[in-house]
């Protein structure tokens, strides 16, 4: 098994993540290479310490563009804020060095493009985060759109659903608090929160058309954590958007932070000529299925439990009926992501995939914008691998 250095990008939520995801694969998949927690990077020194203390790093960095630069390194993770992203991701490519980047891809579809461009010109195999692909459940969905069981798809309807940021004292800016920061965050909802639900829309129900959108600012200004001056809101606080997919079917989205009780409630629900598919993040290891085939006694909703060895990745864990939870589906793009490197490849979604997600993220703030439909670019040869 060769080695393969990882340069992270970021200590937060996602740093922790990947981090672990990284320490864990080898352990449960067999494959070509042995991810080495080599350098942590982020701005605070003592909290980079700290960090590559607990998981295990071998050298810390404050520096991102000196990490890209580092001969030691092959691999550049950036699970740093959305504003960052574009620059480290183009300057690891000139520098030759494969890369996987959280998602959105970045702030808009032009940043995303000049990534793109960067990844195909160095030829380095690259992956977004797009981690609910993984879950062993949705990716069984998958295989079951593909095998052509729901027929004729004519709904598609997909929700996330939070309520963190109700409160008006709540600041916007700086430290865990970058996503109502416009400059920071590129958008509210529609980038943070309904990009996860568009990727795994087109990755299963193939490229939107046209969209129409409406999106709201609830608290139109707050306090700035870095300004420390009260300062207008930039982002959307709520997005909904109808839209057209390319197979015919009509689709409804909506995200918000502003669902009372609802913490990260992301749902999504197809109906199809045959059987219809429900899965929800809260429960993630059930796929909730019904199939106008059933005999008609019998026919209703069924609740599969995605936990036996033939579901997908889950022959990978424990015994049948042991579930698994949120952590595992970035082990599973790990594992997917060095499986495609040992065969010269990059894993799904490349950067090019995830741009189309931006540009369906552009066309819903350019709708609610302009109150009129519009077409998404690209939207209708959009399909996904
Ligand atoms: N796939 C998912 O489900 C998912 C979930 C959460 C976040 N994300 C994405 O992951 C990224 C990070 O989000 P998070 O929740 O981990 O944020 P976070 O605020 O928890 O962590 C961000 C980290 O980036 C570091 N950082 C900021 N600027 C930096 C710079 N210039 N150089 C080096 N380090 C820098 C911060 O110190 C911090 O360690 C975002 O793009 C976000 O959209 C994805």
């Amino acid at each position: 098994m060769k080695k393969l250095n990882i340069g992270m990008v970021g200590y937060g939520f996602m740093g922790r993540t990947h981090s672990n995801a990284f320490s864990q694969v080898n352990h449960f998949f067999d494959l070509p290479f042995e991810p080495v927690l080599k350098t942590i990077c982020a701005r605070n020194l003592d909290r980079a310490e700290a960090f590559k203390a607990k998981w295990g790093y071998e050298l810390v960095e404050t520096d991102w563009r000196r990490l890209v630069e580092s001969p030691e390194i092959d691999l550049i993770d950036i699970a740093s804020p959305n504003d960052t992203h574009a620059g480290i991701a183009i300057a690891a490519a000139h520098a030759g060095k494969m890369v996987m980047c959280e998602k959105p891809l970045s702030r808009n579809a032009a940043e995303s493009e000049a990534m793109v461009r960067a990844v195909r010109a160095a030829g380095v195999p690259n992956m977004v985060w797009y981690n609910y692909r993984r879950v062993p459940a949705v990716t069984l969905a998958k295989q079951w759109i593909d095998e052509g069981r729901l027929g004729k798809v004519f709904h598609y309807r997909a929700k996330f659903l939070q309520d963190w940021t109700i409160s008006s004292d709540l600041p916007q800016g700086g430290e865990g608090l970058w996503r109502l920061d416009v400059s920071v965050a590129g958008s509210g909802v529609t980038g943070d929160l309904l990009a996860h639900c568009i990727d795994t829309a087109m990755w299963l129900n193939g490229g939107i058309d046209e969209v129409s959108a409406m999106t709201e600012t609830f608290i139109k200004s707050r306090k700035h954590s870095l300004t420390g001056k009260v300062e207008p809101v930039g982002i959307d606080d709520a997005s909904a958007f109808l839209a057209r997919f390319h197979n015919g079917s009509l689709a409804t989205f909506e995200a918000t932070r502003y669902a009372r009780g609802h913490k990260a409630l992301y749902t999504l629900e197809i109906n199809g000529e045959h059987a219809s598919i429900i899965w929800d993040l809260h429960d993630l290891h059930r796929l909730q299925w019904f199939d106008h085939k059933d005999a008609g006694p019998t026919r209703g909703w069924r609740s599969i439990h995605i936990t036996d060895s033939d579901h997908p990745y889950m022959k990978q864990w424990w015994v049948p009926g042991l579930q698994i939870g949120y952590e595992h589906t970035f082990i599973h793009q790990a594992a997917d992501f060095l499986s495609a490197v040992g065969a010269g490849k990059s894993a799904s979604p490349t950067f090019e995939e995830a741009l189309l997600t931006d540009y369906v993220t552009d066309a819903v703030l350019s709708s609610a914008a302009n109150r009129q439909w519009v077409k998404v670019q690209g939207g209708n040869h959009a399909t996904h691998a």
